[in-house]
């Protein structure tokens, strides 16, 4: 038996309010713990998205009434709420800023938008981008003219973490993000994954390839966290008209990674730093105490849908056979998960920011 601590995913999206058939404070937060994470930050392109004090106090009222494992809820960088948001920072997870191609309303394609959201925002809570290629370059800009940090979020190419690496080298506060999917899939999977529907392949940041999934293993320690983007969508909107992008990740992450680390490609250390100490560090989060991990480093299992507590039934890693499996998780001294089942009741999660 391996002993982990709590991990932390600082990048979840739980749908919640407007989409809770696909996933909810509930379902995503049971899902979370059967992973292996007793902290999860909900992303804001919600329905609607949280931008401002009423929303996220929706998006609160929810998580406190469901929410099984720990939780923050990100408020979204909109056209015209850097005054609010700013205001909000207290009780907010941090600020998520979209500035490329994602799913929902907040995306800020103007660069004189994003001025206001890195003047305001106070310097000591985390800023989030989705930014990808050139864009990413812009945010990191944006960082140095400030002198303040940014997070990067699921970085997938090789320009992408040689910039990165280069920025922080040179004293630029950037830290960033890979998703399990960006390491372990690439553009070649596409067919497999999608099994005659094509929206199965769909996420954003696009599988990218092989090059570029080899450049962030070559440059794991220029990542900071692994972090799921958990994306639910229903396997009939995936299979639908206009299927949304996103993949779920949370009951993946973990056994894809001890896999990874049984095969000797990163430590159980590296794991560790990137799923607890810098997660922690980066989005400044209280300790846990009396809260760890169990897990059966030689149980071999394959990687089934119908196993999982996401609501959108699919994962692009069916079929998948992976070693390690989390087999208790106590958070705060209680019994949160044993032998496959949720033994905490909705309400038990705390907000990391009260
Ligand atoms: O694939 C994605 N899904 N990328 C995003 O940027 C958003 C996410 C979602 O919310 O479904
Ligand atoms: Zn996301």
């Amino acid at each position: 038996m391996i002993k982990l601590p709590g991990l932390i995913d600082p990048h979840v999206h739980l749908r919640e309010p407007g989409a809770t058939h696909k996933e909810d404070f509930d379902s995503g937060t049971s899902a979370a713990l059967a992973g292996g994470f007793t902290t999860v930050l909900a992303m804001p392109n919600t329905k609607p998205p949280i931008f401002d004090k009423s929303t996220l106090d929706l998006a609160l009222d929810a998580a406190k009434q469901k929410a099984r494992c720990d939780y923050g809820q990100y408020i979204g960088a909109g056209p015209d709420n850097a005054a609010i948001a700013a205001s909000l920072s207290g009780t907010a997870a941090g600020l998520k800023m979209y500035l490329d191609s994602t799913f929902g309303e907040l995306r800020l394609d103007d660069m004189s938008l994003w001025q206001p959201h890195f003047e305001k925002y106070p310097r000591n809570q985390p800023i989030v981008a989705h930014s990808e290629s050139r864009t990413m370059a812009a945010a990191i800009l944006f960082a140095a003219m400030y002198d303040r940090s940014v997070h990067i979020a699921h970085v997938s190419l090789k320009e992408e973490i040689l910039v990165i690496k280069a920025a922080k080298e040179r004293g630029i506060k950037v830290t960033c993000e890979v998703g399990p999917h960006h390491l372990f899939l690439s553009k070649d999977d596409i067919p497999a994954i999608s099994n005659g529907h094509p929206g199965r392949g769909e996420v954003r940041p696009r599988l990218a390839t092989k090059e570029d999934v080899d450049s962030l293993w070559t440059n794991l320690d220029v990542i900071d966290c692994f972090a799921t983007d958990h994306a639910p969508h229903t396997i009939e909107e995936k299979d639908g008209e206009n299927p949304p992008p996103g993949f779920p990740g949370l009951e993946t992450a973990l056994p894809l990674l001890l896999t990874a680390v049984d095969l000797g490609r990163l430590t159980l250390d590296d794991l560790i730093q990137k799923m607890h100490v810098n997660p922690r560090k980066i989005f400044n989060l209280p300790e846990q105490p009396e809260t760890w991990v169990e897990v059966d480093e030689n149980a071999t299992y394959e990687i089934k849908a119908a196993d999982q507590f996401t609501r959108c039934n699919w994962t692009p890693f069916e079929g998948w056979k992976v070693k390690g499996k989390v087999t208790r998780v106590v958070l705060r001294g209680t019994e949160a998960f044993k032998d496959g089942k949720i033994l905490v009741q909705p309400g038990f999660g705390r907000n990391v920011r009260i």
